[in-house]
Parts: structure tokens; C-alpha cells; sequence
């Protein structure tokens, strides 16, 4: 200890620079403010920044930009004394004065639109709000690669506009990319749904889309590629249980096979960091097998850094560490208060972790005290601080960056987003009944419509949580109203529609309207974060109110779902007097006119189900806290997602009509492929229910191969039917037929493609047989499977087999 100290002293001593109190004056009253304060700052060296403080900009190794990154960020941790170092630990990083090093937050919000969550970014009468996109479930109900893309990009310049006017940071910690094991579970409005693959596509997408600047995408040194801002893929892992009676995201240790860890958990996070070139990750507020995420070395430092390659920084979830304390009481009893100081300077040992960055204070309270105490080494302090810099150096936080610097207050809230983001409501709404061709609905034939139900007028609830203040709203009843004489009624005192009274004046409404639409459905008061559900279905007396207004009305009845979870509204799907069912997610702030484009023939929905929609009944047949996605015969419980679930849904996820048909034709499929393996490669049994099916050599370790082995095909899409529509073609494989515990189909491509009526378009997909044919073993190993597997189109539209053979 006495070696520290001393250490810390001669380290304080040689970085002592001497500056005038006048410069410290200048320096805290206005260039130490960085980004986020609204000042005028515009790049850390800025020269002129430099001179106000009395300082000579060419003496600083960290402003030279004929050095790498890395060594410029060495240079700067280097002048820092370790006092200076722990300050810049948590979110709000102190910045150092002495140095020219203004404050930075870190903590911005960007899920679907650029958001004031975070203290980072805020609103007010120069920027007033941000365009507000639909979430994210309804958003990936699209299907649709580029449409992800194209939203990271509008949000990414509308936040760099915000940054460059002093309201906004660089780094947004979005997107949310766990997957949704569970219909109940809260935060289903902020994923991209329950298919890992999908997850990891969208993840890859919408970060490229926020991160990307045109021109360096494939830079060869990564660690210096710049950013248009920092994205952050959250919640590292196995996070999917926020509170569902009294089983809290504080307390929850998630008991996780390293099988469904590989195939489901870390999936979308692997592609995120690869595919996606993420600059960071954010670990979650729970356990997994007992260690609290953002203390786990595996989780953090040998598998987000070690085998996946990081280029980045991770932080934690806010508070996350003194969830450890208090929360999962990690390491021990914390009522002593002399054993909690001892705990609490032990958490900077996470520093030694891989986790780099505090949403909290707990690091820069209590990291000097653990270096002083001979916890943790000061070293590992600076290859954090470095993974922190160099993220900011290639935002261009020190530089400046001329590419963004013209944004500004035209770019946020442009018609082009506004109009991005009613495009992104209009491609993600999902049709899921549609009897006699009841929608579209003829315009000349309707001229008075009843607009009824908790969401007739939703505005605040179309943009779910995570959002900031939009642009404006459209609601439902705002964008109906230019169609005919609109008879609005509520139906419901809200969704939680604890009061049947409000009822009969929508029946009135009803009765005489050439049309009746009804708006139904959850908002966040059912789910949210901190607020899993407890039940599938429609609360109150909303399933009452639907049912009776459907009987009375004149005209024909459509019913529009806004809720994020699937809801059983088998009633519905039954139900003669409901002619057609939308489910439109959250649709954002143009969400209103998005659904009427829809229901009056201006859009041809295409949307597809991003969640499988269970039958009320499933959710009593498993606790929400048995992570296991296999059916558990011996517990009676059915298996989670489409992957694992064979019982009777409401909808299947996948599912989507359109007012038009399609039909696919199979084009040049190849029909086999052969792997030879080597001396090196060896066959791996695995095991089979019936072992008549067993191959010769049943499978091949993927780490083994050099998986170049692809397989493709052609599909002709044809729309049979009389209007223009978009298509999305989902394709399926399922494994050979006899291998035990395994999926029964996995996704492994998709394409939404637009088809005028009776034209078709042909589409080809190129598939690697290591990432489209493989399956993750009980205990983890990633197979390559011999043997018939088949390739499924849609909902078994086409299927056609692909036998791989395996020979030593
Ligand atoms: C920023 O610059 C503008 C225009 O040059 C000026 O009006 C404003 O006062 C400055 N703000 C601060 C915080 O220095
Ligand atoms: C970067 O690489 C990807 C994948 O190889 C390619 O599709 C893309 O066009 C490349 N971008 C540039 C700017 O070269
Ligand atoms: C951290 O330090 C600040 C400033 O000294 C203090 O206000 C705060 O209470 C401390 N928080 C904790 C959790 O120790
Ligand atoms: C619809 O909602 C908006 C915004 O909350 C409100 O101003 C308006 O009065 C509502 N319209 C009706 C008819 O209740
Ligand atoms: C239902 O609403 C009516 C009209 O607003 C009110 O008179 C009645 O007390 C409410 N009933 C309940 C149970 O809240
Ligand atoms: C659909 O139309 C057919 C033929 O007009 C009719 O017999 C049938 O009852 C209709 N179905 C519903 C549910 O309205
Ligand atoms: C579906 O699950 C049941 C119960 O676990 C099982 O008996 C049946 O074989 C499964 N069907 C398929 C097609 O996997
Ligand atoms: C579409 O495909 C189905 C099934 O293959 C076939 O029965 C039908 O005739 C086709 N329709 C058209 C218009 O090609
Ligand atoms: C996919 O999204 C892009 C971007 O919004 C859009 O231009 C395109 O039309 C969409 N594709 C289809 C087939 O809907």
C-alpha cells in the first residue's frame, strides 16, 4: 500500500502543470462544457480552445493527428494522475481542466429516434423534438434489410445535427437486442423479436445505419475507422425478465444452458459486434448461473473482447453496480458497514473484468481507494480509459469532423424522416384477417366512419418508451377524419378499460357508420420496461366492448391491435362480425395516418409477425423465469418461440396477409453438397431418437471447417392477384429428421421484395452451410449435420431438400 501511495504521489507530482487561475476561470465557465452543455465547443483541439486556456496545443502528443489513435489516447491517460483517471470512469466523465479535457456524458438514447432519455440529450425551443420512428417490434415487422439501415441513418443525423448544436452526445446506448423468449416480458417494444438470427440482422443493420460513415466501412484498421456516432448493443445477456410478480431484473439469476447461451443468448450480440462492427456493449442488470454479468470475465473479457473482437468499449447498465451490492448481494453480506467499503472499493476489481465504462458513480467514487488497496492494477485503469478515447477520437470528439459539420436544425425533424418514419409504420403493419376482402376499404362508399376504442386517439402511447418528443403526432382519429365524417367515441376509460359505462355510446357510434374501426390493445401500462405481464389478453373490458360494438354495426368492422406482445384475440379471429384484424405495433408518430393509408388501399401491407402469438392458456403451463427454450417434459412445459413450440397459436410468428397473392417458383436449387474431411476433421456423433436415421458421420465441429461451402437458389415471385404489393420471403431450414433436442426449423434469410400485380421478380439468396445448416449441441459444440435437411419458403409455401454428405 505504502508503494502506491508513494506511486501516486510522484505520478501527481511530474502532472502538475502549472496554469494560470485565469485560464482555469475561462476553462470552467465555458470550454470544459464539451458537447452536451450548449456551448459553443467544437473539438477538443481545437487550437483557439487551446490559446483561451493558456495552453500551447502543439505540446500535446493526444492532439497530434499524425499519431495513431491508440497512441494518442495512451498520451493522454499517460498526463492523467490516477485522481483525474477514476473521474472519467462513469458516465458523466469530469473531463480534466488542466489538460483542455472537457467534460463528457456519455449517456444518450437512440432506439427509434433520437431520444431524451439519457441526461446526454435534451430538448427545448431550438431543437423541440426528434423524429419519433414506430418501435423497434413493429419496425422488424417489416422484414426489410435496408428500411433498418436507412432509420440508424436519419436517426444518426439528426443526432450528430443535435450534437453539433450542443444538445445531443455522440454515443447512444441503442439498440436493445435481447431476444423475446417470453410473451410476457415487458420489453418486447424495444426488440427486433424472438428469431436470434432476425435480432442479429437488425442489430447489424440499424447499428451500421447509426455508425457508418459513407466510404469507411471497411477500413483495414478498424480501431481507427470512424463513426458517425457510437451505437451500443444492450443488454449483455440473457436479460429478459424485468419484473413479473415480484421476480425482479435486480435479483433474477438466469439459470442458462451453454447450449441455448450459444444458439439463442449471445447470438444476436455475436453478430452485433461482428457483422455490425458495434463500439460497444452494455451488460445487463442480471445474473446468469449465478455471477452478475458485468462481473463475469467469461462473459465480458474472454468472449465480447477475446473471441469476438470488440473494437469499443463496454459499459454497464445505470446503477448496475450497485445492483451488485444491493440487489444480488454479490461477494457476500453488505448490512456490515465496514465489510460494504471493503466491497464496494473491490468492485473497481471489475475494471480487471473487461468492464470499461460506469452508467453509475460507483467507479469514480471507489476505483482509487481499490488501486491504493492493491485491488486492482492502475494498468488496466488506462487500457479502459483508451477504449473510452479512442472511441471518442473516432467520433471525431478531438478532431472535429467536416463530414457532419453543416448539420443543424433543418436535418431534425425533416420531411424526409418524418416521411421515414410513416414509411417504416406502413411496411411493419401486419394483416392478419381479412375476410370477403373487407380491406381495403372503397373510399367512395364510405362517408361516415365510427372511430372507436382505447387508441382512437392515441398519440403519446404510438411512440412507446425510449422515445423523446416527437416532431407532431397523427393520430388514428387525426388521419381518419380526412377520409368522411368521423364519430369518435373511447369505448374504454383507457386500455386498462376498468369501466364498462363508456361502451354504449360506442355502439351508438357504431351503428350508424358506414364503417367502424376499432383501436384496441396495451400500452405501457401492461408492459414495460420494469413491468413484465402477467396475462395474454386484452385487459378489462375491452374484449366485451369489441365484441359488442362488432355486433351492432352497420358497416364493416375492422379491428386494429396496437401492442407490442402478441395478445389472444382468438375471439376475434372467430368472431363473423370482425371482417378484418390489423395489428400495427407501436406505429410511431405518424402511426395514425400509416393505418389509414393501410385500411383505405394506399399501402398494400406486407408486415410480418416478428413474435409467435400464444393462446392465452400457454402462459400457465411455464413460469417466466425458466430460461429453457426446449420443452421440459418432465415439467410439462412447452417448448419457447417457434423454434421450440409445436402447440396450436393465435398466430405463428411469420404470419402476414396481403390484399394480393403470391406465388413462388424454385429456381436452380442445388440439391446436394459434400464435405471430405481431413486427417485434422473428425466425424462427432450426436444424438439421434431413433438411430435407424443415424448417418455414417452424423456431424463435423464448424470451428474445424473452413466453411466455404455454400449452397443457393433462385425464387421466382410472382404476384397472382390484382394489386401492386410487397412480398417477404422467409426462408427456413430444418435439420435432418431423427436428431434429438434440436430445432424444428430456424430462420436463415430473409427478403422483402415488391412485386407489381401480375409481374414477377426473382430473387437469389447465397447461404453458407456452416451458418445455415448448423445446430448447437447440448453441450454447445457447433455441428455441421449430415444428413437430408430441407429448405423451408414461408409458411411451407415450397420446401425442397439438400443433402449433405459428410465422408472421412
Ligand atoms: C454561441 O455562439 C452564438 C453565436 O456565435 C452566441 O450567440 C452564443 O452566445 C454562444 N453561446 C455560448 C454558450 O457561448
Ligand atoms: C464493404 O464491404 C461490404 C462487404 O464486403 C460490401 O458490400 C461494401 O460494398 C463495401 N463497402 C465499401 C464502401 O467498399
Ligand atoms: C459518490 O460521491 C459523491 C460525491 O462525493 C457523493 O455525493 C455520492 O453520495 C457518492 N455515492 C455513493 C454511492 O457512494
Ligand atoms: C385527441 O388527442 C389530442 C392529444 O392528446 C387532444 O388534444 C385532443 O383533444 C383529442 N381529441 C379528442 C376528440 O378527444
Ligand atoms: C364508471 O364510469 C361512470 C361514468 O364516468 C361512473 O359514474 C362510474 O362510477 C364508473 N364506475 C366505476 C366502477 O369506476
Ligand atoms: C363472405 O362472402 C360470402 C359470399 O358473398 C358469404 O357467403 C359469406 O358469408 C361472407 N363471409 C363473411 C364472414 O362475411
Ligand atoms: C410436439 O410436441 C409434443 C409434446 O412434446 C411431441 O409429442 C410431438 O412429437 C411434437 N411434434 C413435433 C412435430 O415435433
Ligand atoms: C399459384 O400456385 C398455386 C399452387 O401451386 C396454384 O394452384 C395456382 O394455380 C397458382 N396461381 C397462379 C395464378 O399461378
Ligand atoms: C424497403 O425499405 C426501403 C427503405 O425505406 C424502401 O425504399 C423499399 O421500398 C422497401 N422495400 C420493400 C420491398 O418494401
Amino acid at each position: 500500500m505504502a508503494i502506491n501511495i508513494f506511486n501516486f504521489l510522484v505520478c501527481f507530482s511530474i502532472a502538475s502543470f502549472v496554469i494560470s487561475s485565469n485560464a482555469r476561470r475561462v476553462l470552467d465557465s465555458k470550454n470544459v462544457d464539451g458537447n452536451n452543455g450548449g456551448s459553443n465547443f467544437t473539438h477538443v483541439c481545437d487550437p483557439s480552445r487551446f490559446s483561451d486556456l493558456g495552453l500551447d496545443v502543439s505540446t500535446f502528443g493526444f492532439c497530434d493527428s499524425k499519431l495513431s489513435y491508440d497512441d494518442r489516447a495512451k498520451d493522454l491517460v499517460d498526463r492523467m494522475t490516477l485522481a483525474e483517471k477514476v473521474r472519467q470512469l462513469g458516465n458523466s466523465a469530469k473531463g480534466v481542466p488542466r489538460l483542455g479535457l472537457p467534460k463528457y456524458e456519455w449517456w444518450s438514447e437512440a432506439l427509434h429516434g433520437v431520444s431524451n432519455v439519457g441526461p446526454g440529450t435534451y430538448f427545448d425551443d431550438l431543437i423541440p423534438g426528434a423524429t419519433s420512428f414506430p418501435t423497434v417490434i413493429l419496425t422488424t415487422a417489416a422484414f426489410n434489410e435496408s428500411l433498418w439501415k436507412q432509420i440508424g441513418q436519419a436517426v444518426s443525423t439528426e443526432a450528430r445535427a443535435m450534437y453539433n448544436l450542443g444538445r445531443a452526445g455522440l454515443t447512444y446506448w441503442s439498440p436493445n437486442v435481447n431476444v423475446v423468449r417470453d410473451p410476457r416480458w415487458g420489453r418486447a417494444t424495444e426488440t427486433p423479436g424472438e428469431d436470434p438470427y432476425v435480432v442479429g440482422v437488425y442489430a447489424s443493420n440499424y447499428v451500421r445505419g447509426l455508425q457508418d460513415v459513407e466510404g469507411t466501412e471497411n477500413a483495414t484498421d478498424l480501431n481507427s475507422r470512424p463513426l458517425k456516432v457510437s451505437s451500443c448493443c444492450k443488454h449483455y445477456a440473457a436479460y429478459d425478465v424485468d419484473n413479473w410478480l415480484g421476480v425482479d431484473r435486480y435479483h433474477f439469476d438466469a439459470r442458462v444452458t451453454e447450449q441455448d447461451m450459444a444458439e439463442t443468448f449471445l447470438k444476436p450480440f455475436e453478430m452485433c459486434v461482428k457483422d455490425g462492427d458495434v463500439s460497444s456493449v452494455m451488460c445487463s442488470y442480471n445474473r446468469v448461473n449465478g455471477i452478475p454479468t458485468c462481473a463475469d470475465p467469461k462473459l465480458l473479457k474472454e468472449t465480447i473482447r477475446g473471441d469476438w473482437d470488440l473494437h469499443g468499449y463496454i459499459v454497464s447498465d445505470c446503477d448496475s453496480l450497485e445492483v451488485m451490492v444491493n440487489g444480488h448481494k454479490w461477494l457476500g453480506d453488505t448490512k456490515e458497514d465496514a465489510a460494504a467499503q471493503a466491497l464496494k472499493a473491490g468492485y473497481s476489481m471489475l475494471i480487471t473484468l473487461g468492464m470499461d465504462l460506469d452508467c453509475g458513480v460507483y467507479y469514480t467514487n471507489f476505483t482509487q481507494n481499490s488501486v491504493r488497496q492493491g485491488k486492482v492494477k492502475e494498468v488496466e485503469i488506462d487500457r479502459s480509459l483508451k477504449n473510452l478515447y479512442v472511441v471518442l477520437m473516432r467520433l471525431g470528439f478531438f478532431d472535429g469532423n467536416p463530414t457532419f459539420k453543416s448539420l443543424g436544425k433543418k436535418d431534425v425533424c425533416s420531411k424526409q424522416h418524418i416521411e421515414l418514419a410513416t414509411e417504416a409504420a406502413r411496411e411493419g403493419i401486419v394483416l392478419l384477417k381479412n375476410v370477403n376482402e373487407t380491406l381495403p376499404l372503397k373510399s367512395k362508399k364510405i362517408k361516415k366512419l365510427a372511430v372507436v376504442g382505447p387508441h382512437a386517439n392515441a398519440t403519446a402511447a404510438m411512440i412507446g418508451n425510449y422515445a423523446g418528443i416527437p416532431c407532431q403526432f397523427t393520430s388514428p382519429l387525426g388521419a381518419f377524419s380526412s377520409y368522411g365524417e368521423v364519430k369518435y367515441e373511447m369505448g374504454c376509460d383507457g386500455v386498462a378499460c376498468a369501466n364498462d359505462s363508456l361502451i354504449f355510446p360506442a355502439m351508438k357510434a357504431a351503428k350508424h357508420a358506414d364503417a367502424t374501426i376499432i383501436f384496441a390493445g396495451l400500452d405501457l401500462s401492461v408492459e414495460a420496461e420494469s413491468l413484465d405481464r402477467v396475462d395474454l389478453l386484452l385487459p378489462g373490458y375491452q374484449t366485451q366492448f369489441i365484441n359488442q360494438v362488432a355486433q351492432v354495426s352497420k358497416g364493416p368492422v375492422i379491428l386494429v391491435i396496437m401492442s407490442a406482445g402478441g395478445v389472444d384475440i382468438s375471439f376475434a379471429k372467430q368472431n363473423d362480425n370482425i371482417n378484418a384484424i390489423l395489428w400495427a405495433g407501436y406505429p410511431g408518430e405518424e402511426g395514425g395516418r400509416a393505418i389509414a393509408d393501410v385500411a383505405f388501399g394506399h399501402y398494400n401491407p406486407g408486415g410480418r409477425l416478428p413474435l409467435t402469438w400464444y393462446e392465452a392458456g400457454y402462459v400457465d403451463m411455464l413460469p417466466m423465469t425458466s430460461m429453457k427454450l426446449r420443452p421440459i417434459d418432465s415439467l410439462g412445459y412447452p417448448g419457447r418461440t417457434y423454434k421450440f413450440y409445436n402447440g396450436s397459436t393465435v398466430y405463428p410468428f411469420g404470419y402476414g396477409l396481403s390484399y394480393t397473392q403470391f406465388n413462388y417458383t424454385l429456381r436452380s436449387a442445388r440439391k446436394s453438397l459434400d464435405i471430405k474431411l481431413r486427417k485434422s476433421q473428425h466425424c462427432r456423433d450426436i444424438e439421434y431418437k431413433d438411430n435407424e436415421y443415424k448417418p455414417p458421420c452424423p456431424s463435423v465441429l464448424i470451428d474445424d471447417l473452413e466453411c466455404n461451402h455454400e449452397f443457393g437458389f433462385g425464387i421466382e415471385v410472382k404476384n397472382v392477384g390484382k394489386k401492386d404489393g410487397s412480398e417477404v420471403i422467409i426462408i427456413y431450414s430444418k435439420p435432418p429428421i431423427g436428431i434429438a433436442a434440436t430445432h424444428t426449423k430456424q430462420v436463415i434469410g430473409f427478403k422483402r421484395v415488391f412485386v407489381k400485380a401480375g409481374k414477377s421478380e426473382t430473387v437469389n439468396f447465397v447461404f453458407n452451410a456452416c451458418k445455415s445448416l448448423g445446430v448447437v449441441n447440448y453441450n454447445a459444440y457447433n455441428l455441421l449435420t449430415s444428413g437430408r435437411h430441407t429448405i423451408m419458403l414461408g409458411d411451407d409455401v415450397v420446401s425442397f431438400p439438400i443433402q449433405l454428405n459428410i465422408k472421412e
